[in-house]
């Protein structure tokens, strides 16, 4: 049976008080809506509908980046409109529908698994959770064979019914042609005059289907309709990525100091000390080693690559484009950027390296810049295999160090320097014998 799915991304998310819509906030630097496609995709949900507002362009235009259709709900009147609304992109479609909250960033290919097979076996299936605080979640009435009897949202709930504490995880399977037909059906005679989706069960059951309930953990469903929902979502999440890596045998001593990515990949016997942030698009070699106050951060096309045995930290900076070969050494208060490490190289202390390409075995002075903007364009640095950089040199950019070459202390390199040379670009020392002496004697003399 082919399977589609739709993604619930039209509300104003009036509760998140911000400019940005609600699905474009970041979890571990990946949008909500990104989690609730991943996990889809995860699932075997190839096809994916998202619903948004008219002002949705931001959301569109990130659905369309995730080869996901969209569609817009042109007033937002409540879930089960908003599910409704992804009919015409649709028309025709005879199999399976999963539909999920754009909302719940830590849902898992897993558990949209379970509602899937739960919808086999009536045609229709929500997931359902035991909250631990149930605050605003709908609540969930089963009948007495376990089947859905119905949801009733907080707002509309009487105190008794608030006292349930099993609630609705806002993603559902359906046989779509059927579903349609009940979103169609929907009434808005309820406390927020919407169309609910959770109304869509009662409607099933008139024709003789019922809802399956599959039960979720209470993470997996977490719903974030505020900035501290959006902040518990982080934790939790953090907190998965953090045991599965262990697991894999990455090494941390403080993991719940250490911040990932979504898409973090870790070998075995990384070490990660206490304090690192990681950014998107960083891959970390086996037996690489992080140290504390670290911050890596990758971007789209430009990852950062920490190869094995490589040691980067305390207080190091990676920016996209970072690639530190095996045994290399980045060292405290070095920022690297767009820049290939060879192996072996170092870069212990106080230096920046943007748009360079440093050789194998190669030493950086503490001090060493490279100056590879001029305002308006980048221009490449190339440092050779076992070059020596003295301390505060200032290589400008373009130019290349040949290999094994070295450049004096506090040099600026403004021209290439030929493999096996000395470079030296400083104003040359005088000396005046006994000028210090003399000098002190007349200022003490005027003093009196
Ligand atoms: C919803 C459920 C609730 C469930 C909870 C789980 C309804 C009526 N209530 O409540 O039972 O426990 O999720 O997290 O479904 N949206 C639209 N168009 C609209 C309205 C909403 O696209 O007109 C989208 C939102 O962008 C959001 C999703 O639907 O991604 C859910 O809406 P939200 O307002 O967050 O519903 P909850 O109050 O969380
Ligand atoms: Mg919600």
């Amino acid at each position: 049976m082919s399977k589609a799915g739709i993604i619930l991304a039209a509300g104003q998310g009036t509760r998140m008080m911000s400019a940005l819509p609600k699905v474009l906030h970041k979890i571990a630097g990946l949008p909500l809506l990104g989690h609730v496609v991943a996990a889809m995709r995860g699932a075997g949900v190839e096809r994916i509908v998202v619903v948004t507002s008219p002002s949705g362009d931001a959301v569109r235009a990130y659905a369309a980046g995730l080869k996901c259709e969209s569609v817009v709900q042109d007033r937002q009147l409540g879930t089960g409109h908003a599910a409704g609304s992804a009919q015409s992109a649709l028309a025709g479609f005879d199999g399976t529908l999963v539909i999920a909250n754009g909302d719940m960033p830590l849902v898992t290919p897993e558990v949209i698994g379970e509602c899937m097979k739960a919808q086999a076996r009536t045609g229709l299936a929500m997931l359902a959770f035991q909250a631990s605080d149930p605050a605003q979640y709908g609540r969930v009435l089963l009948t007495p064979d376990g089947f859905l009897n119905r949801i009733v949202e907080y707002k509309d709930a009487s105190a008794p019914e608030r006292a349930i504490t099993l609630c609705n995880g806002g993603c559902y399977a359906a046989d779509a042609l059927k579903f349609f037909r009940w979103t169609a059906a929907l009434k808005n005679d309820n406390a927020q005059k919407e169309y609910y989706l959770t109304d869509v069960p009662s409607m099933a059951r008139a024709e003789g289907v019922k809802c399956a309930v599959a039960l979720a953990d209470e993470v997996s469903v977490l719903g974030v309709n505020s900035r501290a929902e959006l902040a518990e979502a982080e934790g939790k999440f953090q907190a998965r990525m953090r045991a599965r890596l262990l697991a894999e045998g990455v090494g941390m001593s403080a993991p719940e100091t250490v911040f990932f990515a979504h898409d973090t990949i870790a070998g075995p016997d990384v070490e990660i000390e206490p304090f690192v942030v990681f950014g998107p698009g960083v891959v970390l070699g086996p037996g690489a080693r992080i140290r504390s106050h670290s911050h890596l951060e990758g971007a789209p096309n430009l990852p950062v690559e920490v190869s094995p045995g490589a040691i980067v930290g305390p207080f190091a900076r990676l920016r996209p484009g970072a690639r530190i070969g095996a045994g290399a050494h980045i060292g405290n208060f070095v920022e690297v950027k767009n820049a290939v490490i060879d192996a072996g190289a170092k870069a212990n202390h106080l230096s920046y390296l943007g748009d360079a390409h440093v050789g194998a075995g190669a030493n950086i002075g503490a001090g060493t810049i490279t100056c590879n903007y001029d305002g308006f364009t980048k221009a490449l640095t190339e440092i050779g295999a076992g070059a020596f950089i003295g301390s505060n040199t200032a290589l400008v950019a373009p130019v290349t160090v040949g290999a094994g070459a070295i450049t004096a202390a506090g040099s600026v390199i403004t021209k290439d320097v030929a493999p096996e040379a000395l470079a030296i670009a400083r104003g040359a020392q005088t000396e005046k014998p006994g000028w210090a002496k003399a000098f002190r004697e007349r200022k003490q003399k005027e003093k009196k």
